[in-house]
């Protein structure tokens, strides 16, 4: 039987300072209530002025490499799901592998913004399948505050940071990533953007002034697509392993918007009590949501050994993903 690629260690870590909707309400034009039921979001948390996310990242990694039971220097590739790394270069996975002691791994970034750790997920697995890597170290890390313009009440309500990590390894068993699904529409790129910063607009006198390294995002628009984009993923994630969504034990999707979880839940036809949700305690945390919810599933004891899990995410891109995994 080929080797697929299973989650056998996994871990999460968020910075202490929170930051209510009642704080930003003193600081731009917009209330609790509007937050609440426009997102579901009540607070999230803010990284130290010296955290950065190899420092979160680090953290979630090695709770995560504790729960495998693993030494760092047994882990061969170690990828980062990040658009907010700490510099342009090096990478940020190898901060993390420098500060792991992970002598033996690779590391590389990948960006797909809010979609990042599901297409980690897939790049993983087929690194794993293909026997290029044994065993694997997979991070999703944001610290979304450094790029958030706090005087834009548009954008700046909703994200917050986090990180989360998982250890995978190659197995012969009936569990693992079932199935990935990775996409991408490029055409609709200034949907969610940092203008500056790049080698488009680099940084200069210009670019600050005219708050260019701030995230821009059009709302309501990426709200419609996602929704929809959402939908037909759910269906055809299920439609393509032959399996109905009642036989889902749990959703976790990306963490971005309540209105936008129910309504792929509702497309489902599945209850609540079966989708995580976790957004009203830290906010979109883009590519980390997902392993953060994951880990605070286990932990809770709402994942059990043959269950069937389905993960989502949308974001900036356009990116959207979806895995099945068999816990
Ligand atoms: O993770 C990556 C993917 N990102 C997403 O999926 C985010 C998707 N988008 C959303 O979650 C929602 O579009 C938002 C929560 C950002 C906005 O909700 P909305 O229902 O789409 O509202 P809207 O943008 O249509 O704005 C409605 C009104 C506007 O006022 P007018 O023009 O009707 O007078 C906004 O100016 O709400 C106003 N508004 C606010 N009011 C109070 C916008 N932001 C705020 C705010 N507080 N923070």
């Amino acid at each position: 039987m080929q080797f697929r690629s299973r989650i056998v260690g996994i871990g999460s870590y968020l910075p202490r300072k929170r930051l209510h909707n009642n704080d930003l309400q003193e600081m731009v034009d917009t209330s609790d209530e509007w937050i609440i039921e426009r997102t579901g979001i009540r607070e999230r948390r803010i990284a130290g002025e010296r955290e950065a996310a190899s420092d979160l990242g680090y953290k979630a990694s090695k709770r995560a490499i504790k729960d495998a039971g693993i030494r760092p220097e047994q882990i061969d590739t170690i990828i980062v799901a990040t658009m907010s790394g700490d510099m342009p270069m090096p990478s940020t996975a190898t901060l993390i592998q420098g500060r792991l002691g992970a002598r033996n791994a690779s590391a590389f970034d990948i960006n797909a913004a809010c979609s990042g750790f599901i297409f980690g997920l897939g790049v993983a697995d087929s690194f794993i399948r293909s026997g290029m890597s044994r065993r694997l170290l997979l991070v999703g890390v944001e610290v979304n505050s450094r790029f958030i313009d706090w005087q834009d009440r548009t954008s700046c309500v909703l994200f917050g940071d986090g990180a989360g990590a998982v250890v995978m390894e190659a197995t012969r068993s009936k569990a693992g990533i079932i199935s990935t699904h990775l996409h991408s529409d490029g055409r609709h790129w200034n949907l969610i953007y940092v203008p500056g910063g790049g080698s488009r607009h680099p940084a200069s006198e210009a670019t600050v002034r005219d708050r260019m390294h701030f995230i821009k995002m059009r709302g309501n628009e990426t709200f419609k697509l996602a929704v929809r984009t959402l939908e037909e993923l759910a269906v055809k994630t299920l439609k393509a392993n032959r399996i109905k969504a009642s036989e889902l034990s749990l959703l976790i999707p990306h963490q971005a918007n309540l209105r936008i979880i129910k309504a792929i839940a509702k497309r489902l036809d599945l209850p609540m009590d079966k989708v995580i949700i976790n957004l009203d305690k830290y906010g979109n945390t883009s590519s980390a949501s997902i392993p953060i919810a994951l880990d605070e599933a286990v932990r809770n004891g709402r994942i059990r050994k043959g269950d069937y899990i389905l993960l989502m995410a949308f974001g900036s891109g356009l990116t959207w993903a979806s895995a099945l995994i068999r816990w």
